[in-house]
Parts: structure tokens; sequence; C-alpha cells
């Protein structure tokens, strides 16, 4: 039989070891304060509350340094954390002033600061705050967020733990294909800096020909949708999701702004192949940058007999005028 212990006799030691022993994943809640400053603490007092309108809620503690940005605040991103990330959750879970110095960061949609490396990230808007003891409950509305196939990091009893088999088998496959655009403008290409001294294709969650990009991290794009295609649609490991490529054009607009943090333009004939994580996207590349001299572009598809190309002659043409022919 458990301990019972009575109401009026609460020792609070003992009701936060018993509160301890729920297992728990943890995050680290961001925001700005007043000063458009960084500011953030460990937290696992996520709870999901709703679909629609899609809520979530974590507890803050008013004794925390962070205390005032967040009560302030009108936006805040929670970032789950994976289960290579201990040494982040002490870092925020610190009082130390540089939180932020040993994470890079990033804004989406309401500007908190989304972590670059976590488990899945939500930026929400203030719904409500509710008074509650010696915490407030922050309720966040879900403007934006993504998510990644990585094991998460658990805590339970004080103590930072793994999850056994955090991924069901099969659980990549039935996932979404990962979309990455192949965005061209004035002989140039849009490449992403992948954080680790290499560069990858922008991704982004919707896979239509639109002129709006939208890509993952929240910046959009304006695009030439009547240049817009299909170009290559290929795995990289057995056991990914599987990656859809389109090709596309910047509008002139678009070329012009400022680019999104992290993305740089290169010249389609000096593209910076060493620094190309995968061979399947080096290849692919090397194919546009071939094929572009000859405006005959190839779509790509990848099958048991080492991938197949099928040649488009002419331009692309719209649904109705093909119809009518
Ligand atoms: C695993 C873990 C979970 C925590 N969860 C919460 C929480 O949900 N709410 C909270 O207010 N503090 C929580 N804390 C404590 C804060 O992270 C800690 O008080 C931190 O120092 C606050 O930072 P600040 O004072 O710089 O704002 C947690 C700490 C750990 C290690």
């Amino acid at each position: 039989m458990t301990d019972a212990v009575a109401q009026r006799t609460i020792d609070p030691i003992a009701l936060r070891r018993a509160f301890g022993t729920f297992v728990t994943g943890v995050t680290v809640i961001t925001t700005r304060d007043c000063d458009g400053n960084p500011r953030g603490m460990t937290a696992n007092s996520f709870t999901s509350v709703s679909l629609d309108p899609p809520l979530l809620l974590v507890c803050v503690g008013k004794s925390a340094s962070s205390f005032r940005a967040f009560n302030e605040t009108q936006s805040f991103a929670v970032n789950f954390l994976h289960e290579a990330q201990a040494d982040v959750a002490s870092v925020f879970a610190s009082k130390v002033a540089s939180k932020f110095q040993s994470v890079n960061h990033d804004r989406a949609h309401t500007g908190a600061p989304v972590l670059t490396d976590s488990l899945t990230w939500f930026d929400c808007t203030v719904h409500n705050r509710v008074e509650a003891g010696d915490h407030i409950i922050l309720i966040g509305q879900v403007q934006a967020f993504g998510t990644s196939p990585s094991a998460p990091l658990g805590f339970c009893r004080g103590r930072y733990a793994s999850v056994k088999d955090p991924l069901p088998a099969g659980w990549l496959a039935s996932q979404d294909m990962i979309i990455g655009y192949l965005v061209e403008a004035g002989n140039r290409v849009l490449l992403r800096a992948d954080g680790k001294g290499g560069f990858v294709l922008p991704t982004a969650r919707r896979r239509k020909a639109d002129s709006k990009l939208v890509l993952d991290g929240g910046e959009a794009l304006s695009l030439i949708p009547e240049t817009t295609f299909v170009y290559s649609v290929f795995d990289i490991a057995d056991s990914d999701p599987g990656y859809l490529i389109y090709r596309a054009e910047l509008s002139h607009a678009s070329a012009e702004a400022a680019l999104p943090n992290g993305h740089a333009f290169f010249p389609v004939d000096a593209l910076p192949y060493e620094r190309i994580a995968t061979s399947e996207l080096r290849a692919m590349l090397r194919r546009y940058a071939r094929e572009r001299q000859d405006k005959r572009f190839g779509i790509y598809m990848d099958s048991g007999d080492g991938g197949r190309v099928a040649m488009i002659d002419g331009q692309s043409n719209s649904w109705t005028q093909a119809e009518s022919e």
C-alpha cells in the first residue's frame, strides 16, 4: 500500500517528490522580454489542451527570474528536448545570464525564440493566463509548429531518462514526405545552412505549387507559379519518409528582398557540392546545373534499377490548355 498523506499535513518536499514520480518529457519554454531579449527556462509542466482551437499549457513559477517576461508577453514558444539535450535542460534550469549562447535559435511565426535543434516546437500566442498558487498557468494558442523523428528526453524522480523504443515500427514511413525546393533566381540557387557547416535545400510543409511558399521556420518567399514543377522524388535511407523536390523560380520582388535567416544564394555554375551533405542531393544539383544549360529538364524518380529520369519537352502547360488540345 502507498503512503497516504492527510491534506492538513502536506509537506511540500514530500509533495514535490510525489509529483516527481509522474514521467514527463522536458521542454524549454522561451519568450522575449520587454526589451526584446530572449528569455527561457526548462519546464516539464507541459500539457496539450485542445485541438480546436489548438491550445497547450505550461505552468510558470512566480519565483523564476523570467516570470515577469512570461507574465507580460503576448507570445511564447515551447521546445521539446530530444534525448541528447540533457545539457540544454540543465542550462535552462539554471540562473545563468547567457542561456541562449549555448543554443541556436530562430524566429518562426510570433518572434518568440524557437530552438533550431529540438524534438518538436510550438510557437504560440498567449490565449489566457490563469492564477494558480505559486505558478501561473500560461495557455498558448499554437500558430506554427514543427517536429522531428528524434527520441525524446524523459524526466522522472528528478532525473533525466531515455525513453525506450520511442518510434513505433513504420512511423517514419507513415509521416509526410519531406518537401524540398530547388529555388532559382537569376542564375543562382537558394540553399539553407544545415547548422553543421553544410547546405541543404530549403524545405516547406506545403507540397502545392503556389505563388507564396512558407518555408519551415515560417518565412515566406514569393514564387512564379507557372514555372514551378516536380523535379525529383527519392529516398535517402530506407527508413526515411521520402523526398519530394520541386523546382521553382523566385519572383523578382522576392529575389531582391532580404533572405530568410540561414539561407544564401550560390551561382548555378559554382554550387558548393563539397558542402552538400548527401550524395543524392549532390547528384540532383549536378543534374540540374547540366539540364539547365539546355533548358530541358527531367523528372527523376528512384527505382530498383538505380532511378529513372523522364524528360519534359518544351514548357510546362496549364491544365486547361493541355485539356483543350
Ligand atoms: C526538469 C525540470 C522541469 C522544470 N519544470 C518547471 C516548470 O514546469 N515550471 C517552472 O516554473 N519551473 C520549472 N523548472 C524550474 C526552472 O527551470 C528553474 O526554476 C529555472 O531556474 C528558471 O529559470 P529563470 O529563473 O532564469 O527564469 C523545472 C526544472 C527542471 C530541471
